[in-house]
Parts: structure tokens; C-alpha cells; sequence
């Protein structure tokens, strides 16, 4: 049996998404499955070590999932050559010095998203792994999610006919936590431009990689943003000034004349079927994609509306939509991308979710931001050299 161990660097693993869903449901996950299985005599098996500036919140998290190490101590965690993989989930506005000093290292670099706030920081992170030759990769986990799998299935197989527009509605109520018993459920930090927060430039990288690997290449974008609440209470119980918009507006046009709408929102209360959903049509048939589930309704199977405010409304408009069957296993989205990443940097195997993918993300919020601020349209510049 050939067998591959690898360390790989956790950083910043005790926020939200390091712990939950980077270490416990992808290398937690990895590790628990026996590795991964490339070959029936050939395995890449997961160490990882977990870093962050507290002791005490590292060896508590290390303890309670039977990691063996974690240190406080990052450049030693990079000078040692078992260490091949950094990941970095900490807090946006930290995420270039940590990627520059692991790039220094010469390790492979996989991070979460945003890279930056800035797409001149984002690019520059994109180019500092290329110029090295270091494999490079950023969180695009939505692409993986079974919803959107099977949208892309249906792309695939053509079933929409001419694609013409998409909605994308994502949102649900943040709680200010002025309320006793209704506790915040998102970081401060995420209502805080000053901490790297806002719903643009959280949302508009996802919806970047979403729409121009499913949809086409996004071309140019119109935005208006809002903050919708202006203060919330922070962890500390204390009021704080939100600076960062909590909701978008956003129409974003594609290089091959689809239209899309995407609204995103930490304000708006749900009365549909998920916290996100995507709706496409098309010439012969519309769906509906959710986080895991997706609908869909055939040219042939579309009902025949009339306006008429008079009566109450004769057709039951969900009950004309076919749910797309499971008909594979959905691993968990972060998962498979880990599960990709580390082939890509033991196997060589491709992996085109890269750095420079991800400064693209940057560079449609930043458009975002830019239109909003000018109320005008903003063209995106290309970025794939
Ligand atoms: N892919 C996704 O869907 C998704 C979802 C949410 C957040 N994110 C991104 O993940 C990152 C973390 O977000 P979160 O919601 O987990 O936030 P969080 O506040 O829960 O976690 C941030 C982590 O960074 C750590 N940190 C802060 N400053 C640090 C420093 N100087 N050195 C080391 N660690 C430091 C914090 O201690 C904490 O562990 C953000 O960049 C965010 O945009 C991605």
C-alpha cells in the first residue's frame, strides 16, 4: 500500500466555518472515512495541526475531536516539511499576511473566501502563488452543494432550451441581539466594514463563482446595497454601530445575455423554499434550485395563468413542479473540495477553483460597491492573466 501523510495547517480553526465545517465535516470527516482512497493500494491519509493565537480555545477544540496537535506557534507549524497544506479560515482582513508568510514557506495555499476586500490584494495573493509555482486554491463550496449539482445537470442535458434569466434570493433574519432570547447568529465582524464585514463582499464572491460555473462568465454588474440596521449588539453585549450593509440589490449581466437578479439580504424572513434559492428559465423549461433539493417545470407542463383579481387564484403554482430525484450520494460541499485540493497537490490532478478564481469574487464586490457608491453600471475587467 502506498500511503501519503500529509500535515496540513488549520488557521484560524476555531471560528464558525474553521471548526464546523473546514476541521469537523471535511478533515474531521477525511480522517474518521480512513483517508482518501485513491486506488485500492494507494492512500492519502490527513494530519492536521491546528493554529490560532489561543491556546486555550486550540487545546480545547484539539481535545475534544482527538487531534493530536495544535500550536500557537504558526512559523514553526511552517517550517516543518510534513506540513504541506495551509488553510486559512480567519477573519477576511487577515487572511493576506497569513497567505503571504505560508506562500514564503512555499506550501500549498487553500483558503476561505473572501481573499481580501480589495481586488489589487486579491490579485496580488493570486500572483505571489503563481510567480512561486505554489498550488493555490479558495473555498467555492456552493458549486458542490446537491441543489446546484443537479441545476447544473439539467444545464447539461439541455433541458431549458435557450437560457434566459435567473433569481437568485438569498437571505433570512439576522437577529440584532437586543432581543433576550433571540441571540445574534452571525459574528459581529460581519456588520463591520472596518472588520472586513458587509453582505457585498460576503455574498458577490459566491454569487461570482456560482454564476460563471454554471451560467456563464459574468460581464458587468448594477448594485445597490443597504444598511438596513444600523446597530446591533456584539458579543460583548454591548451596542455597536453597524457599518457594513446588511442587504444587495444586484443585476448582473452575463457574457452570453442571460440576465440574472440576485438579491441578498441579512433582513428579510423566509416564506420560500430555502435561505437560498435560484430560479432559471428558459425557452422549454424553468427550475428552482435550493441549497440540496431542485424543481423543475417542463414547457409542456406550464399552467396557464389569467390575471383575475376577482377570484382567488385557481392554480396551486407548487403543485405544477417535479422535484429532481436523488440519484447519486451528496457528500458534504466543503468536503469535496478539500477532497479535490489535496489530490490536486499529492497527485498533481487539476483543480481550476484557484486564487485568481477567487480574486474574481473580490473584484465583483468591489464592482458592486463601486456601482452603488456611483449608481451606475460597472463593466468587469478581464482577469484570467
Ligand atoms: N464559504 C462560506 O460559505 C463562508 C461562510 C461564512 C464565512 N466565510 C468566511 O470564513 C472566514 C471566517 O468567518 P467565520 O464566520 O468563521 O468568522 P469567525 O469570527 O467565527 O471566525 C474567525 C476566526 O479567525 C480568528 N482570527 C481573527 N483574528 C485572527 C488572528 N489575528 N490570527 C489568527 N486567527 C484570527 C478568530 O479567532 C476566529 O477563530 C471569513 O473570511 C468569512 O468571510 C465563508
Amino acid at each position: 500500500m502506498k500511503t501519503h501523510n500529509i500535515g496540513i495547517i488549520l488557521n484560524g480553526v476555531t471560528g464558525r466555518m474553521g471548526t464546523n465545517q473546514h476541521l469537523i465535516r471535511s478533515i474531521l470527516a477525511i480522517r474518521d472515512q480512513g483517508g482518501i482512497q485513491v486506488s485500492p493500494d494507494e492512500v492519502i491519509l490527513v494530519d492536521p495541526i491546528l493554529t490560532g493565537r489561543s491556546a486555550d480555545k486550540l487545546q480545547a477544540l484539539a481535545a475534544q475531536h482527538g487531534v493530536e496537535r495544535w500550536t500557537t506557534d504558526l512559523d514553526g507549524a511552517l517550517a516543518d516539511a510534513h506540513n504541506l497544506i495551509f488553510f486559512d479560515a480567519s477573519a477576511t482582513l487577515h487572511r493576506a499576511r497569513f497567505v503571504e508568510k505560508a506562500a514564503a514557506a512555499g506550501k500549498a495555499i487553500y483558503c476561505e473566501k473572501p481573499t481580501a476586500v480589495d481586488t489589487e490584494t486579491a490579485l496580488r495573493l493570486a500572483k505571489v502563488c503563481e510567480d512561486a509555482g505554489i498550488k493555490n486554491g479558495v473555498v467555492q463550496d456552493k458549486l458542490w452543494l446537491p441543489g446546484l449539482r443537479k441545476l447544473q445537470m439539467l444545464i447539461d442535458q439541455g433541458f431549458f432550451g435557450r437560457i434566459l434569466s435567473a433569481r437568485g434570493e438569498f437571505g433570512y433574519w439576522v437577529f440584532t441581539g437586543e432581543h433576550q432570547g433571540q441571540p445574534a447568529q452571525r459574528p459581529s465582524w460581519n456588520y463591520r466594514k472596518e472588520d472586513g464585514g458587509g453582505i457585498i463582499i460576503d455574498m458577490l464572491c459566491h454569487w461570482r463563482y456560482v454564476l460563471d460555473n454554471i451560467l456563464g462568465n459574468v460581464k458587468a454588474v448594477s448594485c445597490l446595497g443597504a444598511t438596513h440596521i444600523p446597530e446591533r449588539i456584539g458579543e460583548d453585549g454591548k451596542p455597536y454601530a453597524a457599518t457594513a450593509d446588511d442587504a444587495c440589490y444586484a443585476t448582473f449581466e452575463l457574457e452570453n445575455g442571460v440576465i440574472c437578479q440576485f438579491n441578498s439580504s441579512w433582513d428579510v424572513r423566509v416564506r420560500r423554499d430555502d435561505l437560498f434559492v435560484i430560479q432559471v428559465d428558459g425557452t422549454h423549461g424553468s427550475a428552482i434550485a435550493g441549497l440540496r433539493k431542485c424543481w423543475i417545470q417542463p414547457l409542456g407542463g406550464t399552467p396557464k395563468p389569467i390575471w383575475n383579481p376577482d377570484i382567488d387564484q385557481p392554480i396551486d403554482f407548487y403543485e405544477g413542479w417535479q422535484e429532481v430525484p436523488d440519484a447519486t450520494n451528496y457528500d458534504n460541499a466543503f468536503k469535496i473540495q478539500w477532497e479535490l485540493f489535496i489530490r490536486h497537490v499529492v497527485l498533481d490532478e487539476p483543480f481550476r477553483w484557484s486564487l485568481r478564481e477567487g480574486a474574481k469574487g473580490v473584484q465583483l464586490a468591489e464592482a458592486g460597491i463601486a456601482s452603488w457608491e456611483t449608481r451606475k453600471w460597472i463593466e468587469l475587467e478581464p482577469m484570467d492573466t
